[in-house]
């Protein structure tokens, strides 16, 4: 009996976050990928090793592959499709759709991949859409490539929604809870399953195409929701007296709710969570139908962002001048990623008041001070602190966990601590002589 071929060429176009994470991942898995860029200087330092962005273990990864012969990159999608005369298969589209003004996905460069994977391919190919898009965007793929599809190549549009977390990205891909697989021919189905058929453990889920664009854009409002929603009853709990802590194991005892995202804090930020929610707004409202739910928790996650800056008012009063010590600015630990990142609106509200802001964090900064002006940056969080009215603290890096508050306690102006992650025990930082002030905590 034949051997079925295991080892799939593939392109994958887009080495921002999920492409190049992506794309690593499936040559770890034993294909062999070329990474595409049209930015060649990002293309050139990935051929040196050097990855752009901070991620556990993807450096290893990367040089790992290149190293087994599995993992290339190339500049143009061209060279992607025929890199050393070996023809991609499956060509991954994982470009940016960053959002328009209004909340809308801006799919031009996907448009353009689409334009030029046509141009380019000589044979059967099946083109995945691995970006977050609106649901019908594989539609509009296949008809761009149509379009330009001068030589009525035969080709099937797939879509494969990721579903990785910055900061545990490689770990996500190589363990999903469920690979989703939305296709419309039984050819590219069976090509997408020899793809992911080495990741025995994870459920494959095959849909229609329209189904699998939605499970992501419908996964991450979820996940969105039960955010606002535990952050919204952190609200109720400071005023009634209750304990977020207690009410959020309560309900994640019950194995319909589940524990996962009930932690309340000041509010979602990253790359994700906020532009798909508005995309998916925007997405219904398209199709005629005011998808109001997406916009509340919009808005219960806008006001969570002026949780910290209330309570520093309450401690300190008047904030012009006062020194205010932020530690963490990443929207989330083990990433350097300050896109959306909660604490760009906290320092920014904190500085309109006048305050004079200085802040720490393990890896963001480099990042941080691209977005944010007229603040000072600390190297370690002691230097951060010293002689602060008030401490904020804004993500809650393992870091954080292991300070000298001992020692924090003898640099400080004042011993106050607002803590939007509910890091620690309130109990323990009082008794240390803290001012201690948490989410939903009393
Ligand atoms: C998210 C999705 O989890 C992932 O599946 C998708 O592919 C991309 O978007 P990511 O943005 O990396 O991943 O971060 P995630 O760990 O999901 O956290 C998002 C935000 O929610 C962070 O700002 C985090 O601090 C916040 N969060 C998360 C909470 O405030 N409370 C929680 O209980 C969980």
């Amino acid at each position: 009996m034949k051997k079925m071929k295991s080892r799939i060429n593939i392109c994958m176009i887009g080495t921002g976050y999920v492409g190049l994470v992506s794309g690593t991942c499936l040559a770890e898995i034993g294909h062999r990928v070329v990474c595409v860029d049209n930015d060649g200087r990002k293309i050139n330092y990935l051929k040196k090793g050097i990855i752009p962005i901070y991620e556990e273990g993807l450096e290893a990864l990367v040089n790992k592959n290149v190293k087994k012969g599995n993992l290339f990159f190339a500049n143009s999608v061209k060279e992607g499709l025929h890199h050393n005369k070996q023809r991609a298969e499956a060509v991954f589209i994982a470009v940016g759709t960053p959002p328009r003004d209004d909340g809308s996905a801006d799919l031009s460069a996907v448009e353009k991949v689409a334009e030029e994977i046509a141009k380019n391919m000589t044979d059967y190919t099946v083109v995945v859409e691995k970006s977050t898009v609106p649901v019908e965007t594989c539609l509009w793929i296949e008809k761009t490539v149509n379009r330009f599809n001068k030589r009525n190549i035969p080709f099937d549009v797939a879509s494969n929604p990721e579903f990785l977390r910055e900061g545990s990205a490689v770990w996500d891909f190589l363990n999903p809870d469920r690979v989703v697989i939305g296709v419309s021919s039984k050819r590219a189905e069976s090509l997408m399953r020899k793809i992911y058929a080495p990741l025995k453990k994870s459920p494959m889920l095959i849909t229609d195409v329209k189904s699998a664009e939605l499970i992501k854009h419908a996964s991450n409002s979820f996940l969105s929701t039960k955010i606002s929603f535990i952050n919204a009853v952190a609200n109720i709990c400071e005023k009634t007296g209750a304990n977020i802590d207690d009410i959020a194991k309560g309900m994640g005892l019950d194995k319909r709710i589940g524990s996962s995202f009930l932690k309340a804090g000041i509010g979602f930020g990253g790359f994700c969570f906020p532009k798909d929610l508005e995309a998916f707004y925007w997405l219904a409202k398209q199709k005629d139908y005011d998808f109001e739910l997406l916009k509340n928790v919009k808005d219960i996650n806008e006001q969570q962002k002026n949780w910290m800056v209330k309570r520093v008012e309450e401690e300190l009063w008047n904030l012009s001048g006062k020194r205010v010590a932020v530690l963490g600015l990443a929207f989330k630990p083990n990433t350097d990623d300050m896109r959306f990142a909660p604490s760009i609106n906290i320092i920014g509200s904190l500085k309109k008041l006048g305050a004079k802001v200085k802040a720490y964090d393990p890896v963001a900064i480099k990042n941080a001070k691209k977005v944010l002006k007229g603040v000072e940056f600390a190297p370690d969080p002691y230097s951060c602190v010293k002689n602060a009215d008030c401490i904020c603290l804004l993500t809650e890096w393992d870091e954080f966990k292991r300070l000298n508050f001992k020692k924090i306690l003898s640099l400080v102006r004042h011993p106050i601590l607002i803590d939007g992650r509910n890091l620690y025990v309130p109990q323990v930082m009082r008794k240390m002589g803290f001012t201690y002030k948490s989410v939903g905590r009393p």
